[in-house]
């Protein structure tokens, strides 16, 4: 046998034992023995590297570099999923489902676990991997073709003759025993270790160099296709698809499982729950799929996603740690929270080793104890939280621990204030953790917005007393020479820094509101004040009765807001930023634009506008921009991850848009 014969032997067998092993789940030969074949390949290619074929299978450690990303326009749009918690949810897409079909017996579906990866479209043409994108904004990914030829479970070339294009979709994901293993290396060498698999994975994908993505061992699982240009005639449920989709060479997972009724799909639900701790990768629910294809394409899609298929969610996931030690934080408001420190523990997708205990009262009820081994919960994308103790674990003498009399960071007596829980510092003029805080949370992207000065330059500003309170900021252009002396700081930075200040003065009213820190106004509250009162002189003379006719609020942010504006201290401050050259631009309303007397909601995540970008041009258009959906509301502009407020709208019959339908009805000019 030739070289060239046997390296070609060696590249199928290698192809067949990685299907056996990632597909098939059951490998027909050692490790060590398949390692023994991969050698010898690598060393037959490494004598004659004209036997390396770009299909080879030694090609899966990577390539050199490239520059960036290309844009892949997906030929089919890769949306989203609606979300669904707990059984009754499920039984209500069911009852969707059934009505949307005009049935009234049993549906049947498809039902899969829900990996908590990154998507990735796969496109074939005659058999031969092509192209392999990200999801992107659903509509364009970036061409990550390199780096997918080094995931296992990515096959160069289909098992199977598919003439013509195919679009196979899955999820890649990194196994659990991987990221730990990744995370041990990288402790040894000092390096930042990875906050949870989902981030590993997707942060590998997006390497320049693929040789980077291949050392992360990551994995690709299958969910099902997209576009379809060829001539191979496809099966008509969505298991079988799955079964096919197998045979072309790709993993699919086994948990699989087809439901004749939606008490099955309840049932799968739960025992996916239960096997959830001993799967290899992370899961963040089930994806519920109408099996039959006719009928999935009989539904049809909404703007966010298909309407035969749903995501259930798990609820927050739990785990158990010891209570380390307990401590006391001051906020931008005052208030004081306690905090607890956790050993370390690898909880709903992060390592978590802060958790918030919201205040003393509650500390009180939950009767948690420094050293109490404690049950930590996190939910998405919600701050961890110390659920309770574990009272059997507790150890003798555990104390309970007391409120702080006085501010841990100045001093101060704390206060109680009436109708609330918390414990607030009353010293906001000089505490230096009020002042550090509401210094940035002014100056943060959805306030003022002032490049150039983060947190820790805040901190080392306020040390050498630069900067004291909000107004001083706009004093700094007084400071150049002592600027420019501080270490990396330099003549171009301070020149930025003084520029990016000045820049500020002139940001909109609502921004200004949201900045000055007014406990309960958000950014969409201080959208509603700036709208309403047109300008910060209207605003400051505000009374409760005012404040409380208007929509959206409500009697808690009127008195806080009215407070805030009775306090002489604010009042002063606000005539120093004036008197500093701040300018807020009030909001521009137009009784003529072509959104005169139409109001939006936006949901969901934009892909081209800041939330409040949008809404400010449809304000500035005559309209309405509005936080919840009502009867009144006109639009929905829904992104991705749009959730219930889009469920809403289809309720009440609102017209939802996308981002794109929402871009055509601007008149030209108004961007
Ligand atoms: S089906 C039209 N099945 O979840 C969308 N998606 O929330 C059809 N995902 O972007 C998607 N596991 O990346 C489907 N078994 C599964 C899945 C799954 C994970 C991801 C996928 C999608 C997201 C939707």
């Amino acid at each position: 046998m030739s070289s060239a014969e046997r390296a070609a032997y060696l590249r199928r067998e290698i192809e067949r034992h990685n299907y056996l092993y990632f597909v098939e789940e059951s490998p027909a030969i050692s490790d060590s023995e398949f390692d023994k074949l991969f050698r010898e390949l690598v060393d037959l290619e490494e004598a004659d590297p004209s036997l390396c074929t770009p299909d080879s299978p030694t090609q899966r450690v990577g390539v050199t570099p490239i520059q960036k990303f290309e844009p892949h326009r997906h030929l089919v749009p890769m949306l989203s999923l609606d979300n669904a918690f707990g059984g009754d949810e499920v039984r209500a897409f069911d009852v969707r489902v059934k009505k949307g079909l005009g049935v009234e017996g049993d549906v049947a579906y498809e039902c899969e676990i829900k990996l908590d990866g990154l998507s990735m479209s796969l496109t074939y043409v005659n058999s031969v991997l092509v192209t392999a994108a990200t999801r992107g904004d659903g509509t364009t990914g970036e061409n990550v073709t390199p780096n997918a030829r080094t995931v296992r479970g990515i096959p160069f070339r289909l098992e199977k003759e598919v003439p013509g294009t195919i679009e196979v979709r899955g999820e890649v994901v990194m196994h659990k025993s991987v990221f730990e293993e990744l995370n041990r290396e990288r402790a040894a060498r000092s390096e930042q270790v990875f906050v949870n698999p989902r981030n590993a994975a997707s942060g590998g994908m997006r390497q320049l160099d693929s040789r980077l993505t291949a050392v992360r061992k990551l994995n690709f699982y299958s969910y099902g296709i997209g576009a379809v240009q060829t001539s191979a005639k496809l099966p008509g449920t969505q298991y079988q698809l799955m079964q096919w989709v197998k045979s072309l060479g790709f993993p699919v997972r086994k948990e699989e499982k087809l439901c004749e009724n939606v008490d099955d799909v309840v049932k799968y639900c739960e025992s996916v729950q239960a096997m959830r701790p001993s799967l290899p990768f992370g899961i963040d629910g089930v994806v519920v799929k109408v099996n039959d294809i006719a009928q999935q394409e009989a539904l049809g899609f909404t703007a966010r996603g298909p309407r035969w298929a749903i995501a259930v969610k798990f609820a927050a996931e739990q785990a158990f740690t010891v209570l380390e030690a307990i401590e006391w934080q001051v906020g931008r408001t005052g208030v004081v929270t306690p905090v607890a420190y956790l050993q370390p523990v690898y909880v709903g997708g992060v390592t978590v080793s802060r958790a918030t205990l919201h205040n003393f009262d509650d500390l009180s009820k939950k009767d948690v104890r420094v050293g109490d081994t404690v049950i930590v919960q996190r939910a998405g994308d919600v701050i961890p939280e110390v659920i309770g103790p574990v009272i059997e674990k507790r150890r003798k003498g555990a104390k309970k621990p007391v409120a702080p009399t006085k501010c841990p960071v100045c001093g101060s007596d704390l206060v109680e204030q009436e109708g609330y829980v918390a414990l607030r510092c009353p010293n906001s003029k000089s505490c230096e953790a009020q002042v550090h805080a509401k210094l940035a949370h002014f100056v943060s992207r959805g306030a003022m917005d002032i490049e150039g000065l983060g947190e820790k330059q805040i901190e080392r500003l306020l040390e050498l007393g630069m900067l004291s309170d909000v107004p001083s900021i706009y004093r700094l252009k007084d400071k150049r020479d002592e600027l420019v002396k501080l270490e990396r700081m330099g003549e171009q930075s301070v020149t930025n820094l003084l520029a990016a200040i000045e820049e500020s003065k002139k940001r909109p009213l609502d921004r200004l509101i949201f900045g000055l820190g007014i406990r309960f106004v958000g950014d969409r509250t201080a959208a509603d004040l700036a709208r309403e009162f047109g300008s910060l002189e209207n605003l400051r003379r505000a009374d409760y009765d005012k404040l409380i006719s208007l929509e959206g609020i409500g009697p808690k942010v009127a008195s806080e807001v009215q407070e805030w504006f009775e306090v002489e201290e604010n009042q002063a401050m606000l005539d120093e930023l004036l008197s500093l050259g701040v300018s807020p631009v009030e909001t521009e309303v137009s009784s003529e634009g072509v959104f005169a007397g139409k109001t939006f909601v936006f949901t969901g995540k934009l892909e081209r506008f800041e939330r409040s970008v949008a809404e400010r041009l449809v304000m500035k258009l005559g309209g309405k921009a509005a936080g919840s959906v009502s009867k009144n509301t006109d639009f929905v502009v829904a992104g991705p991850g749009a959730g219930s407020k889009l469920k809403k709208a289809e309720q009440l019959g609102v017209r939802a848009l996308s981002e794109d339908e929402f871009l055509k009805m601007l008149p030209e000019g108004s961007l």
